[in-house]
C-alpha cells in the first residue's frame, strides 16, 4: 500500500513545518531522481519510485535525529498509515550493505529492530533505486556519486564499511544503467551544473540568524555540544575571543528561562562562579529566535572537574563560598518539602521502612537556607585554567536549602554501584575531601553532620523514580547502603583530625 503523489507531497510540506531543514528538498529529489531513472528500466512503476523516493526519510519529521532513529521514525509513522511499500523503504534506505551492516548487537530499540527487520529482507529493484537516489540527491539538485561521497566524508569522517557501501552504489548505478541502456547521469535535470556547486553546509535551526541578536564580530560556529540533549550549544569563535550559545527550545516556559538568566547574572557575572552571560543588543540576556530561546555565555577555557580527592576539595571549598554569597531572592524551583514521597511505592515490600526514613527527616524549608545549585558533582563544575573552580547547569539554582544541596553527593555520588555485581563500595576518600574543603579547620559539629546526611537521603529519594520502574530495587538498595555508612564516615573524619 501507498498514498497518491499529491498525498506524499503532501506529508513532506507538513514534516518540514515540523523540522525545517534541506532534507525536505533532498527528498522532493530523490524522489524525482527515484521516477527518471524507473521510468527509463523496463518492468519498473515509476510512480511507486516517485513517492517511495519522497517518503524516504519522513521519519525526519519528529526533529533532528540520527540514522537509526529516523529509520525507524519513519517505518512505524508510514505503518500507522498503512503504507508499507514506503515502511519498507524507509527501513533498506540507509543500509547499502543489508544485513551485512548489522555483525554487532545493536543496544538501542531502533537499531535492534532495524536488524531484526533487514535480517529477514531481500533488497529488490526499490531498495536498491533509493539507496543509489539518496545519494545522487542533495537539497540543491543532482550530484556525482563521487562528489557526494567526498561530502559526506568531510562532514562525518571516514567510518568502517563506508568503501563497501560505495562500491555496493556503484554496483546497484551500473545494474541500472545496463538495464536503462544509458547513463542515470543522462536523466537528472541540470546535474552538469549542479554537481559543480559546493554550498556552505547547513546548520539548524537559524544558528546564525539567532547570532545577529549580539552583534558579534564576524562569528564562526564551532563545535556542537551534548547533541542529543534536546538543547542546541554550539562554541562560537570570533576574533575577539570564544562564546557558548546555548538555545532552549521555546516550549521551555519564559520563566523558566528567565529564572536561569538570573541565576548566572548572580552566580557568572555577579560573582565569577558561573559562565558570565552577554547582553543582545536590546540589553536583554535571552531571544526568542527560530523556536528557541537563545543565550550567549561565556566559553570557559579550562577542563571539567573529575571525581578526585583533590578536585572534591576544591569542590567543597568552591560550594561553601556559593553558599556564603548574600543578596539573591528568586526561590530555586527544586521542592524542598518529602510530602510527595509519601504516595510513592505503595505497592513495595520496603513501603513501611520507606514512610520510616521519611518520617525522620526535617523539613528542610525551615532549616538555613541560601543560594543553592541542587546538583554539586564535578559532572556539574569546571576548573579555569587558573584554579577557579565554575559552576555549571544553573537550571534548579536559586534560594533553596543548604543542607539538601550538601547532601547529594553523599549517596547519589559516593555509592559506587556495579551494576552487573550489585557490589556497592563508598568512596570514603570523596566524601572526606568534600567535607574538608567545605568545613576547612572549623570542622563540622555532629548535629550539622546528621542533617547533611539527612539531606543525602531526601535528595536519593527524590531521584528513586527517575530511572524507570525497573531501577528501583537497586536505588533502594544504594539508599540503605549509603545510609550504613554515616557512622563510618563520622568516625573517619574524626580520626583523620584534619577536620
Ligand atoms: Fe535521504
Amino acid at each position: 500500500m501507498l498514498p497518491t503523489v499529491e498525498e506524499a507531497l503532501k506529508e513532506l510540506e507538513t514534516a518540514g513545518q515540523m523540522n525545517p531543514g534541506p532534507w525536505v528538498k533532498h527528498s522532493m529529489n530523490t524522489g524525482l531522481a527515484a521516477r527518471n531513472i524507473a521510468e527509463n528500466v523496463p518492468g519498473m512503476d515509476a510512480q511507486k519510485a516517485y513517492i517511495v523516493g519522497l517518503l524516504h526519510d519522513i521519519g525526519r519529521r519528529f526533529g533532528v535525529t540520527d540514522i537509526p532513529t529516523h529509520v525507524y521514525d519513519g517505518y512505524r509513522y508510514c505503518m500507522e498509515k498503512g503504507w508499507d511499500e514506503a515502511a519498507r523503504i524507509c527501513m533498506t534506505h540507509s543500509y547499502l550493505l543489508m544485513s551485512d551492516e548489522f555483525n554487532y548487537e545493536p543496544k538501542t530499540e531502533a537499531e535492534q529492530a532495524i536488524k531484526a527487520y533487514i535480517a529477514g529482507c531481500e533488497a529488490d529493484d526499490y531498495d536498491r533505486l533509493i539507496q543509489l537516489c539518496d545519494s545522487l540527491a542533495v537539497d540543491y539538485g543532482f550530484v556525482i556519486l563521487e562528489k557526494r561521497f567526498v561530502d559526506v566524508t568531510r562532514r562525518y569522517g571516514i567510518m568502517e564499511g563506508y568503501i563497501k557501501g560505495w562500491e555496493v552504489a556503484f554496483a546497484i548505478k551500473e545494474n541500472f544503467e545496463s538495464r536503462m541502456g544509458c547513463s542515470i547521469y543522462d536523466v537528472l535535470p541540470d546535474i552538469g551544473r549542479t554537481t559543480l556547486l559546493t554550498p556552505k553546509p547547513w546548520k539548524p535551526t537559524g544558528i546564525e540568524g539567532a547570532l545577529k541578536h549580539w552583534g558579534l564580530n564576524a562569528p564562526r560556529i564551532g563545535e556542537q555540544f551534548n547533541k542529543d540533549s534536546g538543547r542546541l550549544i554550539y562554541k562560537i569563535t570570533t576574533a575577539s575571543g570564544d562564546y557558548l550559545l546555548k538555545g532552549l527550545p521555546d516550549s521551555t516556559p519564559e520563566d523558566t528561562v528567565a529564572g536561569n538568566v538570573k541565576a548566572h547574572l548572580f552566580l557568572g557575572n555577579g560573582h565569577g562562579m558561573a559562565p558570565k552571560l552577554y547582553p543582545a543588543k536590546s540589553g536583554e540576556y535571552y531571544v526568542k529566535d527560530s523556536g528557541h530561546w537563545f543565550y550567549l555565555m561565556e566559553f570557559i577555557d579550562g577542563r571539567q572537574m573529575e571525581e578526585t580527592p583533590e578536585d572534591e576539595y576544591k569542590l567543597g571549598q568552591a560550594t561553601r563560598k556559593m553558599h556564603a554569597l548574600q543578596g539573591y531572592s528568586e526561590p530555586s524551583p527544586m521542592t524542598q518539602s518529602k510530602d510527595r514521597y509519601y504516595t510513592w511505592f505503595r505497592g513495595k515490600e520496603f513501603v513501611k521502612e520507606f514512610d520510616a526514613i521519611l518520617d525522620a527527616l526535617p523539613d528542610f524549608s525551615k532549616l538555613d537556607q541560601c543560594f543553592v545549585h541542587t546538583d554539586i558533582g564535578p559532572h556539574n563544575a569546571m576548573i579555569r585554567t587558573d584554579g577557579d573552580v565554575v559552576f555549571i547547569d544553573l537550571d534548579d539554582s536559586g534560594i533553596g536549602s543548604r543542607y539538601l544541596d550538601l547532601g547529594w553527593p553523599f549517596i547519589m555520588q559516593f555509592v559506587d554501584f556495579n551494576d552487573e555485581t550489585e557490589e556497592m563500595t563508598y568512596r570514603f576518600d570523596l566524601a572526606k575531601s568534600f567535607l574538608r574543603g567545605y568545613y576547612g579547620s572549623d570542622g563540622i559539629s555532629r548535629e550539622e553532620y546528621d542533617l547533611v546526611f539527612q539531606g543525602a537521603v531526601q535528595m536519593h529519594i527524590s531521584y528513586m523514580q527517575a530511572y524507570g520502574p525497573y531501577a528501583v530495587d537497586s536505588l533502594w538498595k544504594i539508599l540503605r547502603f549509603g545510609m550504613d555508612q554515616r557512622q563510618m564516615l563520622w568516625n573517619m573524619i574524626h580520626e583523620d583530625e584534619t577536620l
